[in-house]
């Protein structure tokens, strides 16, 4: 249910969940300080309680507030991607912040959104938690009735409309002296080069021990067996999701995420192509996967990568 700008922020001060837009995905909404409204955000979603959520604020003041320790640099990458689809991982003092929210870590990621009308919410509300606002598992939510569609359509969400980044916010941490790439996302591994004059490490959910909780669980996937290959490996008769620039003569369905020159494009409609095989009913779908794996790119063949993981694997923890 579309709801107003008024409402949302009432429904937040009054310890609601609600649907609110950023730039990078929809997040479900609630107060950093209700414990009640952390906890069904955590039952809505059905969402284990040790995957800590990201703390979004309206400025870098109150995230220094909250930090115990400033890390190296922090500064300089808040200044310059901020706002924007950058989550940094601090140290924090645990008397300021839930522990729910943070699953009982002595860190937290934080992030200052770039969306007008997430500003304006937390302007008014004080700072929010905010994971993405899909079942646990699902693809992210890029349209409001994406969040409908999981939260059923009484759900109140603030209408913004498409997010235009389309992948959540690439998310790292201080360790060992650098800063490391814990979750790729919407800003690519390479634009931290410059600034931090080096190329952040990616640390893959891998290791026995992870660093990023949420790395653990299963994710982005649709109902349909994602088959992801070359266009020699097509299979016959299927559901396809591929590019403007090639012909897939052989599908029985073509659903295209954009240009190949255009990762940004890609990454705005990857999650509503993979909500399309649902609403479609799409058992099987081929992905084509035939793409440079440089930039914006090396995260969107990552959430295919996890969308296409089957729950017989080792991913459903
Ligand atoms: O773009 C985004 O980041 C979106 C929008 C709504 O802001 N939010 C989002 O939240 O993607 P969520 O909950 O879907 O993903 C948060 C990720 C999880 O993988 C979680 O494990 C990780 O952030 N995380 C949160 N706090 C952490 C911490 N202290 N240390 C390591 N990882 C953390
Ligand atoms: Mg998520």
């Amino acid at each position: 249910m579309k709801i107003s700008l008024k409402d949302a922020i009432e429904a937040l001060r009054n310890g609601k969940v609600v649907g609110i837009p950023t730039e990078t995905v929809y997040g479900l909404a609630a107060s950093l300080h209700n414990v009640q409204a952390i906890k069904h955000i955590y039952h809505l979603k059905n969402r284990p309680e040790v995957n800590p959520l990201i703390i979004h604020t309206a400025d870098i003041a109150t995230i220094e507030e909250y930090a115990a320790e400033i890390s190296p640099d922090f500064h300089l990458l808040a200044e310059t991607f901020w706002p924007g689809s950058l989550t940094l991982i601090l140290p924090i003092k645990e008397n300021r912040i839930p522990s729910i929210a943070r699953s009982g870590l002595t860190t937290a990621g934080f992030r200052i959104p770039n969306h007008p009308l997430a500003l304006q919410v937390i302007q008014k509300t004080g700072p929010l938690v905010m994971p993405s606002a899909n079942l646990s598992g699902s693809p992210s939510a890029t349209l409001p009735e994406h969040v409908e569609n999981d939260f059923g359509l009484n759900f109140p969400v603030l209408d913004g409309g498409p997010c235009n980044k389309g992948l959540e916010s690439t998310i790292l941490s201080f360790i060992n002296g650098q800063w490391k790439i814990l979750r790729l996302g919407s800003i690519a591994a390479e634009s931290f080069q410059n600034v931090l004059g080096y190329l952040p490490e990616f640390l893959s959910s891998t290791g026995s021990k992870p660093t990023c909780p949420g790395q653990l669980f299963r994710h982005y996937a649709p109902k349909a067996k994602l088959l992801l290959g070359s266009l020699s490996t097509m299979p016959e008769g299927c559901f396809v999701l591929g590019f403007k620039e090639r012909s897939y003569p052989q599908a029985k369905r073509l659903i295209v995420l954009g240009s190949l020159s255009c990762p940004d494009e890609v990454a705005e409609n990857l999650y509503k192509a993979l909500r399309q095989l649902d609403t479609e009913g799409a058992l099987q779908a081929w992905v084509d996967i035939d793409f440079p794996r440089v930039g914006l790119w090396q995260t969107i063949a990552e959430r295919l990568a996890k969308a296409a993981k089957q729950d017989n694997e080792d991913n459903k923890k």
